[in-house]
């Protein structure tokens, strides 16, 4: 029988740190001033997040997600002791793609040199938070169907160039980083149901979509952009928006509900499973999911201290660092559960 399984796995974050303290000087290119730019504080950050830096790529206007993506893939070919070449599909999931269209997977391709007449699929995925944990059921699925034999899934964000550095955007841009996270996901012929990945179940509410979003432009409007980039006074439309308190408790209901599910469904238990690794989103969302869930304390792994809310790819990265931290082992079982945008959520159960 025919069953997917993580082949291999990489990270990658940008080299400048930027701490709560730094972030407050911050203007709008990323480079520092002697006066405070945001009121905001370490102390609010810490406190309301858990969020204590964050990475950012260089401001030099040539980097772009697909890069970020790039040196996430090479590192989970290699961790997989594959090539690109191996690959026969990508699913490239992000909320912060190279332009408007095509989408990221596409520039991808190009960048890990496979394009061309015999390229493969190329597939981009907007689930926001939730996207590695939709690609993930994505590729089980293709798996499982026989369709393709090697997926590269990649969850790769660009945040620091499309956030508010002022007062006005406080709430939303001390949350975001850069990152990415990549896995290799392959065929294997099994019949043992605690192999591979072991299940995937996703969700969304779309009565949630305008409670967190990032328009842009909107495509009704005549001309679909008519606001000034530049007017403070009309350009709030190219930054993310966001109803806090409402995506919180959303998040902790639906990630409680998902994470009981997915054990209900399995039949598992927490004795059975490794480690959970939750969207970092907010640590005292992740604290109250685990509170609420029951879930033993010592087996949640978080990143978000350092990284923030790298969205598609908070999961590979929160997985990949604790890999390299000695904490998760080869074969270890990890559930997951994400919650984002949309709203979408879900919890995926597999074997690293
Ligand atoms: O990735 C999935 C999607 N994202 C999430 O899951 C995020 C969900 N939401 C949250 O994490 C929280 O709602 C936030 C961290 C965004 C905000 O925390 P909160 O405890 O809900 O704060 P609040 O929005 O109620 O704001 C409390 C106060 C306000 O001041 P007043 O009106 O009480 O005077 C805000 O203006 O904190 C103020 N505030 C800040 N102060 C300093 C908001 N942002 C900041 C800031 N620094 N960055």
């Amino acid at each position: 029988m025919l069953r997917a399984q993580i082949l291999g796995l990489g990270s990658y974050v940008p080299e400048r740190i930027v701490t709560n303290d730094e972030l407050r000087f911050l203007d709008d290119k990323h480079e520092r001033r002697d006066t405070i730019q945001t009121e905001t504080n370490d102390e609010w950050i810490r406190a309301r997040t858990g969020i204590e830096q964050r990475r950012y790529v260089d401001n030099d206007g040539k980097t772009t997600c697909s890069d970020l993506g790039l040196r996430a893939a090479q590192a989970a070919l290699a961790d997989a002791n594959l090539t690109a070449k191996d690959i026969d599909c990508i699913i490239f999931a992000t909320l912060s793609p190279d332009i408007h269209f095509p989408g990221s997977a596409v520039f991808l391709q190009s960048k890990l040199k496979v394009d061309g007449e015999e390229g493969c699929a190329a597939y981009d995925i907007r689930q926001q938070c939730s996207g590695f944990i939709y690609g993930m059921q994505m590729a089980d699925a293709f798996v499982r169907a026989g369709i393709y034999k090697k997926i590269l899934l990649v969850g790769a964000e660009l945040h620091s160039h499309s956030l508010d550095f002022s007062t006005r955007g406080r709430d939303v841009m001390v949350l975001f980083g850069d990152g990415a996270g990549a896995a290799v996901i392959g065929a294997t012929d099994s019949e043992d149901p605690r192999s591979g990945i072991l299940y995937t179940h996703c969700q969304a509410d779309g009565s949630g979509a305008m409670d967190l979003y990032l328009k842009v432009f909107e495509i009704g409007h005549v001309p679909y952009v008519w606001y000034d980039a530049n007017n403070r006074d009309e350009n709030q439309i190219k930054y993310p928006q966001m109803n806090g308190k409402k995506v919180f408790l959303n998040a902790v209901r639906n990630m409680v509900v998902s994470t009981q599910r997915a054990l209900k469904e399995t039949g598992l238990t927490w004795d059975d499973i490794n480690w959970f690794v939750p969207h970092q989103a907010n640590l005292r969302i992740n604290e109250a999911v685990v509170q609420y869930a029951e879930i033993p304390a010592s087996k949640v792994l978080n990143t978000i201290q350092l990284y923030g809310n790298t969205t598609a790819a908070t999961v590979p990265l929160t997985i990949d660092h604790h890999r390299k931290a000695g904490t998760v082992k080869k074969g270890d079982l990890i559930l997951s559960t994400v919650f984002g945008a949309g709203f979408t959520w879900g919890s995926a159960i597999f074997r690293v």
